[in-house]
This record gives structure tokens, C-alpha cells and sequence, in this order.
């Protein structure tokens, strides 16, 4: 009977605790706080036999309050109950470092993914994070699985203040349309983008040429997306290698990091074939005045494939000046807050860290130049959009003589034959009666490599496992 009573009163206390946490905090921070307080009644941690990569960075979000320590990794679905083993390296501080149990989920909400081809997928990016008191100077975290351990450092991230818009680019892989990259880059900065934050793989040395030279400019950083490293040795042939089965979504993981990097007030994601403009104006004004002071934490753009006549991979850049519209529903992509999302999802905000925020549809359209859209046989349309805010054909001499000076006047021409391999090898793969993860790291590497000699990221210890 004592026994009881004493449980009851745990009991008691547990959900007094939980009530306080959720009246004080928003909905995104309560499902971390359970996890934080079921570390105190049960928890298994997470040990070397786990298979697990890590992001080389620890971010303390500043963005918060109080500030969360947020890890990023790749890994095989967590339970509830598994946490990491972490140690806190302060500043000013000789004495032993604090021990914390730090629990993580998938960025994606469930795991395995739901995305049919995603689910036989073995790996998915997850954030594991805790709160931290605000005036600690956090140095260094060491993660100790079993016997293992690995050692992030720590970047801290504080609200943007920069007027200006970021646009941050999934990782690049076997890409060959360096047009695209022109255009890209040409129309985001007429549209206000002022910095360009590309996650690099692979591609063909044109596309790195074109990237370099943007990047000497002072507009583009190139980071680093290597390969996924082999799991330690003992439990290599327990799983499949990371970089066979991780799918796309471990793109998640390179968008939120991305979104700690940007130092302007706005953000955003797209593709290299993706611009997003509004009906009228300059994107960076038209967002700044429809977020600033207000809880329009993002506005969506919907999704036009237009294609362009002539293509720009055959002629000059002349088509650039009418668009073709194309009637063909896909998912919208978004502009956002950058002081105030949270976690992002390719096609909408998941959650901001002001759960009074909320995404709104803009008046405008995303321009998605897809390759061979054309090919799809749908029907047009009209639509008020176009690339740049002002006098097209400015831009479009522009985008002629940058291409001119990129390959010291000799461009050169495209050929279709990289990007075709990569949709035939992918297209070969049929992920759920296979059995096997639409990778797009390891899986089509080999029939890559027979057709170029392509640009690789020069893998510095960008992921890491524990050794
Ligand atoms: C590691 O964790 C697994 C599952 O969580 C457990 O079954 C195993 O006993 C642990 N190994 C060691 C050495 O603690
Ligand atoms: C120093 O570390 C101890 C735990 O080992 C902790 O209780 C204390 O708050 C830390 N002090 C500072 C200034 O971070
Ligand atoms: C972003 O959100 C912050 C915090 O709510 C707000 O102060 C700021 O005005 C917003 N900025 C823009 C550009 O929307
Ligand atoms: C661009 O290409 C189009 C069609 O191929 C051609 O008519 C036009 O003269 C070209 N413009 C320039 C500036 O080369
Ligand atoms: C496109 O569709 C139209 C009618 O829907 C059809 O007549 C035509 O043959 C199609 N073209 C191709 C290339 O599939």
C-alpha cells in the first residue's frame, strides 16, 4: 500500500510537470518535453550495435527559448524509448562535462517513411534535441555509443536579422544542366536573393565550372554533400550500406541544416529548375511585406511546369522571355520566415518554433522548368508570370554573355545523355516489389561513372560514425 501511494504521487508529479511544460510551451516543443521527461522513468541508450550517422555540427538554436540542442543524423527508425548518451562541454567550466539523455524523431513524423517508395528504406533523417539554459556556452558534445563515441563541434544559430532572401539548394547530384544553373541563379537574384547555399554531390565539370564561377563572385557557397560513410565494422554486414538506403527524403536533413546557415530575414528551397515569383514586383518585397510583422510565417507558391521554346540547352536563353504554361498538379514550394521555421518539409513548412505562425498561399506561381515537360503531353495555359521582375531582355543578353565568360566563349554543347542515363538507371528500379531503397547516392553510381568522369564532393568527414 506505501508502494502505491509512493507511485502515485510520481504519478501525480509527472503530470503536474507535463501540464506545466504545455501550458508554457507550444505544441512543437511538448511532444520533446514527453520525450525529455520519459527520460527520467525509463530509456534504453543507444549503443554501438545501432546503425547511425552523424551531421558534423551540434546546433544550439537560439531561435528558441529556452535554446535547444539539435543533432542531425541519419539512422534506422528509433523506439520511443532510445535515447543518445551525451556529453556537454561547457565554456569556463574545468569540472566534468553534463551528462544528458537526448532524445530524437524523424523529421519525416513517422518511420519507416509512408511515401511508398521511401518505406523499404533502412535509413532516415532524424534531429535529436534538448533544451539547454540560456546563458550556457556550449563548446563541444561527445555522443558515447557503447564503447564508441563520436565528437560533434557546435554552431549557434540566433534569429536572422539580415534584410535580404537565402536560397538554399538540395544536394546536387549527377547534375549535367548547368543551363539551368544560369537561369536559376540569374532570375533568384533579380527576384531579391542576395546568397545561394548549394549542398554538392556530383556533376559534370560544365556544372562545376558554372558553380565555381558563382561562386567566385561571392554569391554562391558550395558545401559539402559527400557520400554516406560505411557503419563501423562489427555491424557492417548486419545492414545495408548507408548510401544504398537512404532515400531522397535524407534530403531532408541537408534543408534543415540549411535553414540554420541562412543569416537573411527570408528563405527558401528549390530545385535547380524552380524560381518562384510573385504576380507583381520583386519576390524579397512582395514577401517582406506580406510576413513582417505579422503570423504569415510562409507563403506557398503554386507549382507551373512551364517549358521554354527555344530550349536554353539548345539555343541561347531567348525562350526565357515567354514561357509555355503546362497544366499538370504537383506540390507547391514555399518562402519562409527563416527566424521562425522550425522543421521544413520539401513542400511545406512542418512546424515553426511560434506555433501561432501559419503558411499562406501567395499571389504568385513557382516556375518549374522541368526537363522534357514537353514530353509529358498535357495542355497549356496562360498564366501572368514571368522569370524577372523588370525588362527581359537585359537579362536575357546577361544570361548570354555570363555563359559566354564561364566557357571563355566557348560554350559548350548539351547533350541529354547524362541526364537520360540517371532516369534509366533509377527507372530500372522497382523499390517496393525489389525490396530495395530508391537510393540516389550509391544505387546508380556505377552506371554513372561509365558515361562521364564526374565532379565528386571531396568527401571530408562531413558524416560521421562512431568509432
Ligand atoms: C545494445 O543495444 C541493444 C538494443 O538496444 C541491446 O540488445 C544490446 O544488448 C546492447 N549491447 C550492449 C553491449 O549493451
Ligand atoms: C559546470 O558543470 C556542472 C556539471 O558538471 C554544472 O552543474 C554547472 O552548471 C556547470 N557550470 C557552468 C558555468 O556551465
Ligand atoms: C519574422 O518573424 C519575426 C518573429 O516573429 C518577426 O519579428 C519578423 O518581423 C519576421 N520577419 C519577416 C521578414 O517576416
Ligand atoms: C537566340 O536564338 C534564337 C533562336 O535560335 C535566334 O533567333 C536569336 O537570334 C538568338 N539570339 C542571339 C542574341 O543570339
Ligand atoms: C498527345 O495527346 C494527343 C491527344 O490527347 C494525341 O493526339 C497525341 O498523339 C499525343 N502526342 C504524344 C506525343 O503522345
Amino acid at each position: 500500500m506505501k508502494k502505491i501511494q509512493q507511485y502515485k504521487f510520481v504519478l501525480i508529479f509527472l503530470i503536474c510537470v507535463v501540464f506545466i511544460f504545455y501550458s508554457y510551451e507550444p505544441d512543437f516543443e511538448y511532444l520533446e518535453t514527453i520525450g525529455e521527461l520519459l527520460s527520467i522513468v525509463a530509456g534504453e541508450p543507444i549503443n554501438a550495435s545501432f546503425p547511425i550517422t552523424f551531421y558534423q555540427s551540434a546546433y544550439v538554436d537560439y531561435r528558441f527559448d529556452p535554446p535547444r540542442l539539435r543533432i542531425f543524423t541519419l539512422n534506422k527508425c528509433l523506439k520511443n524509448n532510445q535515447f543518445l548518451l551525451a556529453d556537454l562541454y561547457f565554456d569556463g567550466n574545468n569540472s566534468a562535462p553534463l551528462r544528458k539523455n537526448i532524445y530524437g524523431k524523424p523529421m519525416e513524423k513517422t518511420c519507416p517513411s509512408p511515401y511508398i517508395p521511401a518505406s523499404p528504406c533502412v535509413y532516415s533523417p532524424s534531429i535529436f534535441s534538448i533544451g539547454l539554459r540560456t546563458n550556457e556556452d556550449l563548446k563541444k558534445v561527445t555522443i558515447h555509443l557503447g564503447s564508441r563515441k563520436v565528437e560533434l563541434n557546435v554552431q549557434k544559430i540566433h534569429k536572422k536579422t539580415t534584410e535580404g532572401l537565402t536560397v538554399c539548394v538540395l544536394p546536387v547530384h549527377y547534375f549535367s544542366q548547368w543551363q539551368n544553373i544560369v537561369l536559376y541563379i540569374e532570375a533568384w537574384r533579380a527576384q531579391g536573393a542576395t546568397r545561394f547555399i548549394i549542398y554538392f554531390h556530383s556533376a559534370t565539370k560544365e556544372t562545376w565550372r558554372t558553380l565555381e564561377y558563382y561562386r567566385d563572385l561571392g554569391i554562391v557557397d558550395i558545401k559539402s554533400w559527400p557520400s554516406f560513410p560505411g557503419l563501423p565494422s562489427d555491424i557492417a554486414d548486419k545492414y545495408p550500406r548507408i548510401d544504398d538506403s537512404a532515400y531522397i527524403f535524407s534530403y531532408f536533413l541537408a534543408i534543415n541544416i540549411c535553414i540554420l546557415d541562412i543569416k537573411t530575414t527570408i528563405g527558401t528551397v528549390a530545385d535547380f529548375d524552380e524560381v518562384m515569383v510573385p504576380t507583381n514586383g520583386r519576390l524579397l518585397d512582395y514577401a517582406t511585406k506580406e510576413m513582417k510583422g505579422t503570423n504569415v510565417g510562409a507563403l506557398s507558391f503554386e507549382n507551373h511546369y512551364v517549358s521554354l521554346t527555344p530550349r536554353i540547352y539548345t539555343s541561347n536563353f531567348s525562350g526565357v522571355e515567354s514561357p509555355k504554361f503546362w497544366i499538370f498538379r504537383r506540390p507547391p514550394k514555399y518562402v519562409f520566415n527563416a527566424s521562425v521555421l522550425a522543421i521544413a518539409q520539401v513542400h511545406v513548412p512542418d512546424t515553426f518554433i511560434d506555433s501561432s505562425m501559419r503558411n499562406e498561399y501567395a499571389d504568385g506561381g513557382l516556375l518549374h522548368f522541368r526537363f522534357n515537360v514537353e514530353a509529358e503531353n498535357h495542355t497549356t495555359t496562360e498564366k501572368p508570370f514571368r522569370f524577372f521582375p523588370d525588362d527581359h531582355s537585359t537579362h536575357i543578353k546577361n544570361m548570354h554573355d555570363t555563359s559566354q565568360k564561364i566557357f571563355n566563349g566557348a560554350v559548350p554543347k548539351f547533350s541529354s545523355k547524362y541526364y537520360d542515363t540517371l532516369q534509366k538507371c533509377i527507372k530500372k528500379i522497382t523499390p517496393v516489389q525489389d525490396k530495395v531503397c530508391l537510393s540516389t547516392g550509391g544505387v546508380c553510381k556505377a552506371e554513372m561513372d561509365k558515361v562521364n568522369d564526374w565532379v565528386y564532393d571531396k568527401s571530408e568527414p562531413i558524416f560521421l560514425v562512431a568509432t
